[in-house]
């Protein structure tokens, strides 16, 4: 695992911005075979979506053969509700850039067969040839997409049942009123994410040290489904001096060396 300590948000958004702008021209993706990219929700990758939407204006980057696949979406809500994940990234991301609609993949929260609705995402990524590269936020309480504490890790994408930790954090979105959020959502799971070949977590903040110091420092548990990490081979944590601040010393010291060396 790589973890990457930066000073504050913005410069953790625009290593990240950096980071997948590389990645993508790198890959050459054509239309035969694009780059496949996992994308989040959460007020963590708002920069890097302003960022990646710079380099699009300023011709830097292109999202011509890019194929995405969103995390997760809540259960209720439809594409047009300020509160969805569909209307978050058309908002702040897929509306500034030139992703082709055909090639964005949300799940759809409105379904009256979430089974075949996840089932159906699944292969949809296996026929995209699997996610090139995953990029996620972490919950306070260690959930990656909505892979809650207690989540398998190694299910699949599936509808979740949101724990009451994250009924409160995400209420922020919904006039502060827990009974406004969804209790449930779809999402991919452990597993999927796990399976992408190369997943970059990004944490900022003070809410989120100790969700990185157990993704880092911790046993891979159930608890903590960001440990799952651990088992990845192409891992990276990516967090500001706060999200940080739950490692130990030693921990700290060793990840700015090796990276700064
Ligand atoms: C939600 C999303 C997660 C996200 C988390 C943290 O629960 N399902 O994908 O990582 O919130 O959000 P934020 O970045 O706003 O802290």
């Amino acid at each position: 695992m790589r973890v990457i300590i930066k000073e504050d948000a913005a410069k953790c958004a625009t290593f990240v911005a950096g980071y997948i702008a590389y990645r993508i021209k790198q890959a050459k993706p054509t239309s035969a075979k694009p780059f496949v990219l996992g994308l989040p929700t959460g007020s963590t990758p708002l920069g890097v979506y302003k960022e990646l939407i710079a380099m699009y204006k300023n011709k830097k980057i292109s999202f011509e053969n890019v194929v995405t696949f969103n995390m997760d979406e809540y259960v209720g809500l439809d594409e047009n509700n300020p509160q969805s994940y569909h209307y978050f990234m058309f908002e702040n991301f897929f509306n500034h850039i030139n992703v082709k609609r055909e090639n964005i993949h949300i799940l759809n929260g409105m379904t009256k067969d979430y089974a075949k609705e996840c089932d159906s995402y699944e292969r949809a990524i296996a026929k995209a040839g699997g996610i090139d590269l995953f990029l996620g936020g972490v919950g306070s309480d260690g959930h990656i997409a909505f892979n809650e504490p207690f989540s398998s890790l190694t299910s699949r994408t599936r509808i979740k049942t949101l724990a009451p930790s994250t009924i409160k954090d995400n209420s922020r979105f919904f006039g502060g009123d827990m009974q406004k959020v969804p209790t449930q959502a779809l999402t991919v799971g452990v597993g999927t994410i796990m399976d992408a070949k190369e997943v970059i977590i990004m944490a900022t903040g003070a809410g989120k040290a100790e969700a990185v110091c157990q993704a880092v420092e911790g046993n891979i548990n159930h608890r903590w489904t960001v440990s799952a990490l651990q088992t990845h081979r192409h891992g990276m944590i990516v967090c500001d001096e706060q999200a940080a601040g739950g490692l130990s010393a030693g921990t700290k010291e060793y990840f700015n060396s090796i990276e700064n060396r």
